[in-house]
């Protein structure tokens, strides 16, 4: 199947190959400051889109049970060695999240420029499912990507069509920093926790 067919394929390429502008080779500091207040509560984390896994090599250091998903085979068995080489140990799946489905829903979930990498015409489907993964009062983390330009990956994820995507009563705003996040690749995130309320996501 050729790689227009089968994304998979592509993004897979682009790990073996080192063409990975997104990775910061480190966790985010966005991770970094809502570990250090004390903000992402847990135990069970997932993180859709996990990529290289920084930040899940960091949530699993600090004892939270993460579930890592991403359908980049190269990018999972990186991540697989390097928390062997640490210690550390985290379920990681290795399959589409438009797809996936847990065994159980998770108390939070990191989501850091995944949303991004998806077609806008799968975003409905994928913010459904990301309320389908939390229990309810869980917290979604999320990190939106600003390009301020048209076509993607990554796609811009302008803060109006947000909130339209992760509307009550499904979903609460709560935190939203001012503040963007750098990107390394030149572009910007914007952070914000949302809580899962119990309304039906669409
Ligand atoms: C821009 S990268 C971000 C990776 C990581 N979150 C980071 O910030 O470094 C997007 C990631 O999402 C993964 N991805 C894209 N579409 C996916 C899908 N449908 N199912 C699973 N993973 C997907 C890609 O393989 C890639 O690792």
């Amino acid at each position: 199947m050729n790689e227009e067919r089968n994304p998979a394929a592509s993004w897979d390429r682009r790990y073996r190959e080192g063409d990975i502008p997104w990775d910061r080779g480190e966790p985010s500091p966005a991770l970094v400051d809502w570990l250090a207040r004390g903000r992402l509560g847990g135990p069970r984390v997932l993180v859709p889109g996990c990529g290289a896994g920084h930040e899940v090599v960091m949530l699993a250091g600090r004892g939270f049970h993460v579930t890592a998903v991403d359908f980049a085979a190269s990018a999972i068995e990186s991540l697989a060695r390097r928390l062997a080489e640490q210690g550390l140990d985290a379920d990681l799946e290795c399959a589409d999240l438009l797809h996936w489905q847990p065994a159980a829903p998770f108390d939070a979930i990191y989501e850091q420029t995944s949303l991004c990498a998806l077609e806008p015409g799968n975003w409905r489907a994928y913010a459904d499912a990301l309320a389908g993964w939390l229990r309810p009062g869980g917290e979604l983390f999320a990190l939106f990507m600003q390009t301020a330009r048209a076509g993607g990956p990554p796609w811009h994820c302008d803060p109006i069509a947000m909130h339209r995507l992760f509307r009550a009563p499904a979903w609460h705003w709560l935190d939203v920093p001012a503040r963007t996040v750098p990107h390394p690749a030149g572009f910007h995130e914007r952070p914000a926790v949302l809580r899962r309320g119990t309304g039906r996501a669409s």
